[in-house]
């Protein structure tokens, strides 16, 4: 599917790359759709969980996990209540955030990012300062902003990271939310959201308390918390169908990808996650970093492109050990003592490691 994208960017949109997806689902759809909206929330359910349709055209799985997380969160987009997408590091906010606007306006790009320096010019809009010495306050000299245009356009807005922006930038969102219009007081006009307007944030769990939601903020949106995956088989899954896709997107050589070694990446990483070993229970220390599922997606994809091009083909645990060194060992100091320690006591005596263990050991010197 990728491999017949028209455009070669990159990293091409979602509704760029799963064009023919969208099309086919289009096609398929009779259910009701909501005004302003590309497909019925049934569709766009499919379209992020993946299916077959009845004309054989096979819709891919974006979003790996509960199918009552994902209907929860178009039926608040269906609603006068924005989505918040809660959850923390790696969980699959930002890929499900672009895949929901994708599917629901055919757009994903409508975006402000969140940081501290978010300006609330991203959030409403601003001035081509040229055109407006020269001619004053006009239509023409204004420069609408992602959520303006989204509202102008009835599509959806994407605000990335929404408890990073500053509170008063954040409370320029109350009005857009709860008016559903937003005043431009110099042309003494306002922008009025077209049907299809709504706004999908994502937050970090960990990142609470750096600038909290108001709660007049909060009330207007409907939080889906998105969970890290249950079990090892869960996130073997993930990682597992993630690398392939990335894989045929970037075009890498095949690679007979060993269940095994993806298995051991995903143990190690939520073994020093959780502290404690999946088999006995015996504790271990927990690094300062995050490990989540789309750092263990990063490390194998990395150890096939090693494999790939200076291995002999096959993932190896050579091939993973650099990168499972780099994403667990972000602090030196402390974070070095954690994963020798990890190595000594849980790598080297489990059965089957051996490799995986020496491969370790040569890359933390
Ligand atoms: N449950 C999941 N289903 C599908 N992909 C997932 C899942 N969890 C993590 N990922 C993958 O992890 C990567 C990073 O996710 P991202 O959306 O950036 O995380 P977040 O915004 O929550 O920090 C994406 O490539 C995504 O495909
Ligand atoms: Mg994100």
């Amino acid at each position: 599917m990728t491999a017949s994208s028209p455009t070669a960017a990159l990293r091409p949109h979602a509704e760029q790359s799963f064009a023919d997806e969208l099309a086919a689902l289009e096609r398929a759809d009779s259910r009701t759709r909501p005004p302003g909206w590309r497909l019925s929330p049934w569709a766009v359910t499919q379209y992020v969980l993946g299916t077959t349709l009845d004309d054989g055209t096979e819709i891919t799985p974006k979003y790996i996990g509960a199918r009552r997380v994902v209907e929860v969160a178009v039926a608040t987009l269906a609603t006068d209540r924005a989505l918040l997408l809660l959850g923390v590091p790696g969980t699959a906010k930002t890929w499900l955030s672009e895949h929901l606007a994708a599917a629901v306006s055919g757009d994903s790009t409508l975006l402000v990012q969140g940081t501290a320096g978010t300006a609330e010019e991203a959030v409403r809009y601003g001035w081509n300062y040229a055109r407006l010495l020269a001619e004053g306050p006009s239509q023409a000299a204004l420069v609408a902003g992602p959520v303006m245009t989204a509202m102008a356009e009835g599509r959806l807005a994407r605000v990335e990271e929404l408890t990073r922006i500053p509170s008063d930038v954040q409370d320029a969102l109350i009005t857009v939310l709860s008016e559903k219009a937003l005043p431009v007081p110099e042309l003494g006009t306002e922008v009025q959201a077209a049907r299809g307007f709504n706004v999908i944030a994502t937050a970090n769990d960990r990142d609470r308390g750096v600038n909290d939601l108001s709660s007049a903020l909060r009330r207007r949106f409907n939080t889906v918390v998105l969970p890290v995956p249950a079990t090892v088989a869960d996130e073997l899954d993930i990682v597992t169908r993630r690398v392939a896709d990335l894989g045929r997107a970037l075009e890498l050589p095949e690679v007979p990808t060993s269940l095994a070694e993806i298995r051991r990446v995903v143990t190690v990483f939520r073994e020093l996650r959780e502290g404690a070993t999946a088999d006995g229970g015996a504790k271990v220390k927990s690094p300062s970093g995050t490990l989540s599922t789309a750092e263990a997606i990063s490390v194998v994809t990395g150890g096939i492109a090693l494999a790939a091009h200076f291995g002999d083909g096959t993932l190896r645990p050579a091939d993973v050990a650099a990168g499972i060194h780099g994403a667990v060992v972000q602090d030196p100091v402390s974070d070095g003592v954690v994963w020798r320690e990890y190595l000594e006591t849980v790598a080297r005596e489990r059965e089957g490691w051996d490799d995986f263990y020496r491969a370790c050991r040569e890359v933390s010197g």
